[in-house]
């Protein structure tokens, strides 16, 4: 069986892929950046998942404004990075788990998530900037395959935070019903609070930011309930990213463990969040072969009592 191990969630910046890219990595306003990262790349070298789910959003480079997906699976074997401009990212073209996407994709349906299915999809700095972080620089090929999910924050009307909730728990459902043992983590990527036009340009509210975090760890469920007009007012225009950040919590148990937490600002004007979610898998499974070694204990005295009665 497929499960899902941990989550992962990270600001995507454009501009931390153009100083990856242009080798920028040791200049002090980008190091303060990528030294957060470290013991994330460490923590991922460890864990080797067989397969990351990446929700992240298009910004206008595989959608035009001409169709704009709620949420859009990538079913696809691979993904080239996309043209944002300056021509593709140089990172490895993202390869694609096209059957346990098409799995994930049946089960979300029939459990009544209307996603779009992507056969076809290029992939901007949403989802390779988050890859770089966890992942590192690799030359020829990402370590593991990649579903990508893309999510409408760019358009109004985003999805609710609770609708990625939800849709979470659904991901994780479709996952646990996948019959192959493979080791899935999950990202939520974008924010945290930014905006990046009109005059409120360059807003940051560490303390939302910091809440925020709290809350993704401690009580999901009360960030189910934040309004699409607090995020805006609160985190800036672009701040609604974070609602895809609730997407990965769903796909979590309920009690998780953080194991590491990063945010620094300012990072070209928004603010820089990063944290990694573990599910408690290995408590679960000892409270379960502890439940299971009473049962069994008990059972044994029952049927040592039944003996004992018939032999009087
Ligand atoms: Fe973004």
């Amino acid at each position: 069986m497929a499960k899902i191990i941990a989550g992962i969630g990270s600001s995507h910046v454009p501009a931390i892929g153009a100083a990856l890219d242009n080798g920028k990595t040791e200049e002090p306003y980008w190091k303060r950046v990528f030294s957060g990262f470290e013991k994330s790349k460490e923590w991922m070298a460890k864990t080797k998942p067989d397969v990351a789910i990446v929700v992240y959003n298009d910004h206008a480079s595989a959608f035009s404004v001409e169709m704009i997906p709620t949420f859009a699976l990538g079913c696809a074997a691979e993904f080239p990075p996309a043209d944002e401009g300056w021509g593709p990212r140089p990172v490895p073209v993202v390869k694609g788990h096209p059957a346990l996407a098409a799995h994930i994709a049946q089960s979300v349906i029939l459990d009544e998530f209307d996603l779009t299915i992507v056969n076809k999809m290029e992939v901007d700095h949403g989802l390779t900037v988050p890859m770089n972080l966890l992942f590192g620089q690799p030359k020829d090929a990402w370590p593991c395959p990649v579903i990508p999910l893309a999510v409408n924050v760019v358009m109004y009307p985003p999805p609710t935070g609770h609708r990625c909730y939800m849709l979470g728990k659904a991901i994780r459902k479709a996952v646990e019903s996948y019959p192959e043992d493979l080791k899935v983590v999950i990202f939520g990527t974008g924010g945290l609070s930014h905006q990046i036009s009109g005059p409120r340009a360059g807003l940051i509210n560490s303390k939302w930011d910091k809440s925020f975090l709290d809350n993704l760890t401690k009580d999901p469920k009360k960030l189910t309930r934040i309004p699409h007009i607090d995020y805006m007012r609160e985190a800036g225009a672009e701040g609604i990213e974070m609602v895809m950040w609730l997407i990965m919590r769903g796909a979590l148990d309920d009690k998780i463990d953080e194991v590491y937490r990063f945010y620094t600002v300012p990072a070209s004007n928004t603010a820089v969040g990063h944290i990694i979610l573990e599910n408690r898998r290995k408590a679960a499974s000892k409270n379960k072969r502890a439940a299971a070694a009473k049962s069994r204990q008990a059972a044994a005295r029952k049927a040592a009592h039944r003996i004992a009665s018939k032999g009087r």
